[in-house]
C-alpha cells in the first residue's frame, strides 16, 4: 500500500509503516488518512508487530501549522491515535531527528518507542499558545513521572532521547541501525491509556513546580491550560481527561493569543527572505573581535560555542588578559549549566587568542568591532583594521546607535562593512540585527545571514538610522515614559503597568539595571543639535547629576538599600521639582492609559521605521521587540496588535 505519504510494506513477521511527507513529516490530512488506512491494512496482515518510521531527516516534527487557520479536516488526529492504540498487534515507533507535538503524541499512541541516540522529543504546543490536543497530556503522565510531564507540557522544551529514556518515555535507544533496532524490540500490546499515571512520591514538589510554571506564564493562557491538563490527567479517568484536553485545545486554537504566537512563529521564519541572504556567502572560520568588554567577550564566546576560531584584540595586554578572563568565565558557566563538557571547553579555548596587537587579526575572515560607543574611537579602529586585515575580510560593527554608513564610507572599500548588532548578553540573547549600509556587497549580506544561523540567532535585516529598528523604537517609548512621569504617573506605576501587560520588567527598572550613564552621555552629546521645540524631560539627567546611576551605585530611579528595589522618595522629590519648574500640574494616569500611550509610541515609531524602509516587514519589528526587548510574545508584537485593532 503506497499511494500518498504513508506506505506499508512487509518484512518477514514485521509490517513497516513509513511516513514520507517532506520536509518534516507533519501530520497533515493525507498523513492522518494514510495512517488510519495503515492500521486497517496491518490488522489484516499476519505479522507480529508494526514498526512506524519516517523517511527524510526527522520523525514527525509536528502538525501542519498551515492547516491551523482552516476548519479541521477528518480524520482527526485523536481518532487516528485511538486506532493505533487499539491495533491488533503492537506498534513500535522508530524515532530519529525530532518527535514534536503531534509527532510525539503519535509516538506515545504506539505501544513502544525506540529512538536514535541523538533524537529529541517534546511537546512545544504551549509556545504556539496551545496545548497538545491528541492525548499528549493524558498519555505522557502514564509514561513519565508527573513532574517530568508537567515540565514538558507546560515548559514546551524538547528533551534529548537519553533523558527521555531515563524518564520512561523511550523504551530503548538505537546505537546502530534504527529500523533494525525497532524491529528487534520486543513490544507488548499494552495501550498507554490502560496504564496508571506515574505520580511523584512528593506531591508538594509537583504543586510547587506547577505554581512556578503559572508564575512564569506572565499572562500567557496556554501555560495555565497546560498545567490544568496535566492536573486532570493525574486525577480524572482517561476518557474524561482526553475530552477535556481536546476542548481546551480547540478553545486555545481559536484564541487571539495563539494567533499572536503563530504570527511570531511565521515572522521569525521569514526574516531572512531577502534574496541577498540566499546568495553564496564568503567562507568564515576565523573571527576577529575588537574590544573585549561586556559585548565583545559575549560575542567571542558565542562564536567559540559555534565552533569558530576567535582572536580578540584589546587596547593593551592588561585589557586583553581581562577580556580573556571574561570569555573563560562564560565558557565555564556553559560547562556548569551542562551545555558543553570540560573537554569541549578545552577544545574551544584552544581556538581562542586574546591580543593587544591588531596585526594578529591579519588572518580573520570577519572582524566584529565592539569598542566604546564613540564615533572617533570606532573610526580609528576601522582605519587600523583596514591596514591589517585581508581586503576581502568583512568588517562589522556592533554599534547600538552610530552611523554604520559613515563608518563604511571612511574605508577604501565600503562594500565590506556591515552592522552586526548583538544584544546583551551576546552569547544568550537570540536576536541579531544585521544593519545594511547602502552599497554593502551582496555576499557580505549572505555571509552575515549564514553566520547568524551558525550562531543560532534570530536575525533581522535593518536599514541605517539612529538606533536601527529596536533601539530606535525603544528610544521612542522611553521618551513617552518620561512624558508620563512628568505628566503625573510615578516611575513605579509605569513599571507596574508594563509588568501587568506582560513585560518581564518596566522601562525604569530596566534603566537601573543597565546603568543610566550611557544614555546620559548620549543626551549630552546630542544637546547641541536638539531642536528647541522638542519636549525634553530632564529628570534622568538630574538623577545622574545626583550620582544615581542605577543598581551599580545603589540608587537610580529606585533605591536599592540592601539589594532590594524600593520606590525612592529622592526620585519623587526630583520629579516634583521638575514638574514645578515646568508648571505641570500632576494628574493621575491609569494603568490602561499608561500602557496605551507606551504602546502607541512603539506603534507610531514602528510605522515610521516601516515607511522609511528601515524594516522590510512589520513582522520583523515584532520579532525584534519580542526577542530583544521583552515584549510579551503572546501579544504578537506591537505591529501585530496595531493591525488587529485597525
Ligand atoms: P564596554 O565598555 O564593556 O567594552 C568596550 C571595550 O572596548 C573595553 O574593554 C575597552 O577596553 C575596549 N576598547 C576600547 N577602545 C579600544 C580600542 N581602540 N581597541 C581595542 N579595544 C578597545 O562596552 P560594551 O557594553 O561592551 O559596548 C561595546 C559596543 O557594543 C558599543 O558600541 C555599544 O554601544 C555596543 N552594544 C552594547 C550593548 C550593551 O548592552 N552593553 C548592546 C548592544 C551593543
Amino acid at each position: 500500500m503506497s499511494d500518498g505519504p504513508v506506505s506499508v510494506r512487509r518484512e518477514g513477521a514485521v509490517a513497516v509503516v513509513t511516513i514520507d511527507n517532506p520536509p518534516v513529516n507533519a501530520t497533515s490530512q493525507a498523513v492522518r488518512a494514510g495512517l488510519l488506512d495503515a492500521v486497517a491494512a496491518c490488522d489484516g496482515m499476519d505479522v507480529t508487530k508494526v514498526v512506524l518510521a519516517c523517511a527524510g531527516r526527522t520523525f514527525v516534527a509536528g502538525a501542519d501549522v498551515r492547516e491551523f487557520d482552516k476548519p479541521p479536516a477528518p480524520p482527526h488526529l485523536p481518532d487516528v491515535l485511538a486506532a493505533i492504540e487499539g491495533a491488533a498487534v503492537p506498534w513500535v515507533a522508530a524515532i530519529h531527528g525530532t518527535a514534536l507535538g503531534g509527532g510525539l503524541e503519535l509516538a506515545m499512541a504506539c505501544h513502544a518507542r525506540v529512538a536514535a541516540a541523538d533524537a529529541k522529543l517534546g511537546l512545544p504546543e504551549v509556545t504556539l499558545g496551545l496545548i497538545p490536543g491528541a492525548g499528549g497530556t493524558v498519555r505522557l503522565p502514564r509514561l513519565v513521572p508527573a513532574e517530568t510531564a508537567l515540565g514538558m507540557v507546560a515548559g514546551g522544551r524538547p528533551v534529548p532521547a537519553r533523558q527521555a529514556q531515563a524518564a520512561g518515555l523511550v523504551d530503548a535507544l538505537a546505537e546502530g541501525d534504527l529500523l533494525e533496532a525497532a524491529k528487534a524490540h520486543a513490544a507488548e500490546r499494552t495501550p498507554t491509556l490502560a496504564r496508571p499515571v506515574r505520580r511523584l512520591g512528593d506531591r508538594a514538589a509537583y504543586d510547587e513546580a506547577a505554581e512556578a510554571q503559572r508564575r512564569k506564564a506572565r499572562g500567557q493562557l496556554s501555560v495555565g491550560a497546560a498545567v490544568d491538563a496535566v492536573d486532570r490527567a493525574l486525577t480524572l479517568p482517561p476518557d474524561e481527561a482526553l475530552a477535556a484536553e481536546r476542548a481546551a485545545f480547540l478553545e486555545l486554537k481559536a484564541s487571539e493569543q495563539s494567533a499572536a504566537l503563530r504570527h511570531l512563529f511565521f515572522a521569525e521564519r521569514a526574516t531572512l527572505s531577502d534574496p541577498r541572504c540566499k546568495g553564496a556567502p564568503r567562507p568564515v572560520e576565523q573571527v576577529g573581535v575588537v574590544g573585549g568588554g561586556t559585548m565583545g567577550a559575549g560575542i567571542a564566546a558565542a562564536c567559540l560555542l559555534a565552533g569558530l576560531a576567535v582572536t580578540l584584540a584589546e587596547r593593551d595586554t592588561e585589557a586583553a588578559a581581562a577580556a580573556r578572563g571574561r570569555v573563560e568565565e562564560i565558557l565555564a558557566a556553559s560547562v556548569a549549566r551542562g551545555k558543553i563538557d570540560d573537554a569541549r571547553r578545552a577544545t574551544l579555548l584552544a581556538g581562542f587568542a586574546a591580543t593587544a596587537d591588531t596585526a594578529d587579526l591579519a588572518g580573520a575572515d570577519l572582524v566584529i568591532e565592539a569598542v566604546f560607543e564613540d564615533m572617533d574611537v570606532k573610526a580609528a579602529v576601522f582605519a587600523e583594521l583596514e591596514r591589517h586585515t585581508r581586503p576581502d575580510a568583512i568588517l562589522a560593527t556592533n554599534t547600538s546607535y552610530l552611523d554604520v554608513a559613515a563608518l563604511a564610507r571612511s574605508l577604501r572599500d565600503p562594500s565590506r562593512v556591515i552592522g552586526l548588532h548583538f544584544f546583551s548578553p551576546a552569547h544568550v540573547m537570540k536576536l541579531l540585527e544585521i544593519v545594511l549600509p547602502d552599497g554593502v556587497a551582496d555576499d557580505v549580506v549572505a555571509t552575515a545571514a549564514r553566520l547568524a544561523r551558525r550562531l543560532g540567532k534570530i536575525a533581522v535585516l535593518a536599514g541605517v538610522c539612529d538606533g536601527f529598528i529596536g533601539n530606535r523604537i525603544m528610544s521612542a517609548y522611553r521618551r513617552e515614559a518620561d512624558y508620563l512621569v512628568e505628566d503625573g504617573a510615578s516611575p513605579w506605576e509605569v513599571d507596574a503597568a508594563m509588568r501587568d501587560f506582560g513585560f518581564p520588567m518596566g522601562v525604569f527598572e530596566m534603566q537601573d539595571l543597565a546603568g543610566l550613564d550611557i544614555a546620559w552621555a548620549m543626551r549630552k552629546r546630542r544637546a547641541a543639535t536638539r531642536p528647541a521645540s522638542e519636549r525634553y524631560v530632564a529628570i534622568a539627567d538630574r538623577l545622574c547629576e545626583a550620582g544615581r546611576l542605577g543598581r551599580k551605585t545603589g540608587a537610580g530611579w529606585y533605591d536599592y538599600a540592601a539589594g532590594a528595589r524600593a520606590p525612592s522618595p529622592a526620585t519623587e522629590r526630583i520629579v516634583a521639582e521638575e514638574r514645578a519648574a515646568k508648571e505641570i500640574v500632576a494628574r493621575p494616569v491609569s494603568r490602561e492609559d499608561i500602557m496605551a500611550r507606551l504602546l502607541g509610541a512603539m506603534q507610531a515609531e514602528g510605522a515610521a521605521v516601516l515607511a522609511e524602509g528601515i524594516a522590510a516587514r512589520s513582522g520583523d519589528i515584532d520579532v525584534v521587540m519580542a526577542n530583544g526587548y521583552g515584549f510579551p510574545r503572546w501579544r504578537g508584537g506591537p505591529m501585530f496588535m496595531a493591525e488587529r485593532t485597525d
